[in-house]
């Protein structure tokens, strides 16, 4: 499975909804750094705004114009990638912690699209992904302890220290035996005091880019996007 190169087919051809003069939210991961580079060669005049630190590096360091969420708070588009997407279009991010700005810009934005490999697409979220979690600090056990009521939370580390995000706060990832409504899930969640916010997202995404062996697919709604999933997983 050649995922790096599916990922680049998606990026590329997302890169190309970019138009001169647009306001345009860039998440953030593995997939968001090759739309960085696609949108660097392409260099249309658009402004961005970054969504974590890594992908304003990249965008400043490859020449990209870029701007602060302050000056502009609504957005023509926002491009990201995505941990899971299923077949509403709900997505599991921030496996990287960059969900809650993720969030922000993709409320923000007139139109979203996803950038994913096709192994990202499910049936149902949570199969492959848990739930990341951005926590307080301050309420760090006692939002974990709530967070067990629900499902089996983990708080994340890096060096054997807690992952800290841009934001200054912790990471918890939870494992949900089976997720049956995402949009309730998200907001119960996002009910806990010292939540931030989860990377669940329902009713953002518009639109699917999906990189495979042979290009990317472009998926725009329900059907044709189990019938991709369906040719995806015969295929293996
Ligand atoms: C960052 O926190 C995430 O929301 C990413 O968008 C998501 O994890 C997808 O990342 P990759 O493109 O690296 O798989």
């Amino acid at each position: 499975m050649d995922t790096e190169s599916w990922k680049a087919a998606a990026a590329r051809e997302a890169a190309k909804l970019v138009r001169d003069g647009m306001v345009v939210g860039l998440g953030s991961g593995t997939t968001v750094a090759k739309l960085i580079e696609a949108l660097s060669e392409l260099r249309p005049d658009a402004t961005y705004i970054a969504a974590s630190s890594s992908s304003e590096r990249l965008a400043r360091d490859l020449g990209l114009k870029l701007t602060g969420f302050e000056n502009h708070q609504q957005l023509d588009l926002t491009i990201d990638g995505a941990d899971e997407v299923d077949p509403n279009f709900d997505l599991i991010k921030g496996h990287g912690g960059a969900h809650t700005r993720e969030k922000i810009i993709a409320e923000a934005a007139r139109r979203v699209a996803i950038i994913v490999d096709k192994s990202k697409l499910v049936r149902r979220l949570g199969q492959r992904f848990p739930v990341p979690v951005e926590v307080l600090p301050f309420a760090k056990d006692y939002t974990i302890k709530k967070l067990a009521a629900l499902g089996s939370p983990l708080l994340k580390t890096k060096d054997g220290a807690p992952f800290v995000t841009d934001n200054g706060n912790y990471l918890v990832e939870v494992w949900f035996k089976r997720i049956s409504n995402a949009a309730k899930l998200e907001k119960k969640i996002n009910s806990l005091p010292g939540v931030i916010d989860n990377g669940i997202f329902t009713g953002l995404a518009d639109v699917i880019f999906a990189g495979h062996e042979d290009g990317c697919t472009v998926l725009r709604d329900r059907r044709g996007f189990l019938k991709f999933l369906k040719q995806a997983e015969s295929k293996g």
